[in-house]
């Protein structure tokens, strides 16, 4: 099996950048901050404290994360609910963070992201794929922009889809999950040994795609 991990941090364009480059080479793409959020998603529905692992440990055993492959395309399942949309709310991106800081949460999500890695030749994306969870992989790579530009792009994203927000509040938030997936004690986001750094600052999302599209290709060799 073959597999490409690809990490950086909140709005570098991951996740869309990811899924084109999975499209393109014919590989399954794996969304791994889904799994997180989905954590998070089902923390706050206690009423939970999403930073206190003592409030959070205890819930695990609730519950049950499925990731399902329809057509190539991800959705996630919480104790058989499908919460693929739910999971993209923007609360749910902060408490994805809090609890991916947990490192009980993270051994929890960690055989899921390893054996799919087993079966599939995949594109996954997250923050320590390089590093922790596949650090054999085939290629890695880290796909950064500037904190303006990534908040930008989020403000976007959720104002098409109708979510109500401002910029600033969106560039505090982002500014505030790197500081978090930086600065926690495991697998904190780094840049991974022998990953190949991708800045998209001031690109268009086709721009982005070609580059790592090419460079992809050429590390796995595929013409
Ligand atoms: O990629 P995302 O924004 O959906 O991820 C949500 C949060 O999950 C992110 O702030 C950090 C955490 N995460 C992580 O710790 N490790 C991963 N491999 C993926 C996500």
């Amino acid at each position: 099996m073959k597999a490409v991990a690809i990490d950086g941090p909140a709005g570098a364009g991951k996740s869309t950048i990811s899924r084109k480059v999975a499209q393109e080479i014919g590989f399954v793409y794996v969304d791994t901050g889904a799994l997180y959020r989905t954590v998070g998603l089902y923390v706050i529905g206690k009423g939970a404290d999403t930073k206190s692992a003592d409030e959070v440990v205890p819930l695990l055993s609730e519950i049950s994360v499925e990731m399902k492959f329809v057509n190539k395309v991800q959705k996630i399942f919480l104790n058989g609910e499908d919460v693929s949309d739910k999971i993209r709310l923007p609360e749910i991106s902060m408490a994805a963070s809090d609890v991916s800081a947990i490192p009980a949460v993270r051994e929890f999500l960690f055989d899921m992201q390893r054996s799919i890695a087993l079966k599939e030749n995949v594109v996954m994306d997250g923050r320590d794929i390089g590093s922790v969870v596949l650090p054999n992989a085939d290629v890695k790579i880290f796909l950064t922009a500037s904190p303006e530009d990534r908040a930008r792009r989020r403000y976007e994203e959720l104002l098409s889809k109708g979510v109500e927000v401002d910029y600033d509040t969106v560039l505090e938030d982002v500014k505030q999950r790197d500081y978090n997936d930086s600065h926690r004690k495991i697998a904190p986001l780094c840049v991974a040994e022998g990953a190949v750094v991708i800045d998209t600052t001031g690109n268009e999302l086709e721009k982005s795609v070609s580059i790592m599209v090419d460079t992809v290709k050429k590390l796995l060799n595929i013409k």
